[in-house]
Order: structure tokens, then sequence, then C-alpha cells
């Protein structure tokens, strides 16, 4: 008897993660979703990406000032830019990028900054950022998009307060 007490456990051993890990994942997931807000493309914001040109806001992209400290940068990425390429803003900015792409699939990734968004044709990418300390931060294409792709970078500039 004892030998089948041993086998019982053998298998609660193996049933219990079979239920924590999918239990685990199911919260990571809910957690993701609706506390750090990181989902799919939605509906809003579509745009044709033939007629940027004429398409507000793309159709003059660069950096305004919303609220004192509050900035938006409307920006396009093509291969194998962006523009604009340098964003100037003081040191406490808070920068909301309103993003898309005109050509193909590009990325827009500021490692110090928490900025990781894909930028696709036709949809609008929107991703807020606090620029604290002066200093520049690197911002690069992180999807492979062609030849020159290694060379799709730019840099937002935060200029101390004086
Ligand atoms: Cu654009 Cu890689």
């Amino acid at each position: 008897m004892k030998r089948a007490t041993t086998v019982y456990l053998y298998e609660l051993a193996w049933i219990l993660p079979s239920i924590a890990i999918p239990v685990g994942m199911l919260v990571a997931l809910v957690v993701t979703a609706f506390g750090a807000g990181i989902h799919l493309p939605g509906n809003e914001g579509r745009v044709n990406p033939t007629e940027l040109a004429t398409t507000a806001p793309f159709d003059k992209p660069g950096i305004i000032e919303m609220r004192p400290g509050q900035y938006e940068v409307r920006m396009v990425a093509e291969a194998w830019s962006f523009t604009p390429s340098e964003i100037r803003v003081p040191a406490g900015a808070r920068v909301t990028f309103v993003a898309t792409s005109e050509d193909v699939v590009h990325g827009l990734f500021i490692p110090r900054a928490n900025v990781n968004v894909m930028l696709l044709p036709g949809q609008v990418a929107r991703v807020t950022a606090h620029f604290n300390k002066p200093g520049e931060y690197l911002l690069v294409c992180h999807e492979y998009c062609g030849i020159s792709h290694h060379t799709m970078s730019g840099k937002v500039v935060v200029e101390p307060r004086s």
C-alpha cells in the first residue's frame, strides 16, 4: 500500500504545477493588459500610409508644446529615417510620441525612456515618456526594415533647466 501512496504524491507533484503555471500566466496577462496597459494596436488612429503628407498631424511632423512641460512629437518613420530625427526638450518634459510609418514596419525604441513600440504602416502608435535627466537619449528602429536598418536612428536631447 505504501507504494500506491508514493505514486499518488508523484502525480500530485505534476498536477499542481500544471494548474499553477496557466493560472500564473493568466494573472500576468491580466496585470500587463490592465495594469501596465500593454496591448495590441487598436482600431482608433488608422491612417492611409500613402497620404501622410496630407493627413494631420503627419503633414507637419515635429514637436509642439501642448501645455507647459508637456510635448507632443508627431513622427513619421520611413526607410531609413525618422522625421523629426532630433527632438529637443527641457528636463522634466513629458513627451507623447504620435508616430506611424509610411512604408514598411519600423520600430521606435528609446531604451533609456521605456519607449518600445512598433510602427506599422496605417496604424498610429501613441506612447508617453518622461525625460527627467538632462542628456542625449538615443532612439532607434528595432524592427528589421531593410538594408540600412542599422543606420535608422535619432535622438532626444534633454536640456538642463535654466
Ligand atoms: Cu526602420 Cu529598421
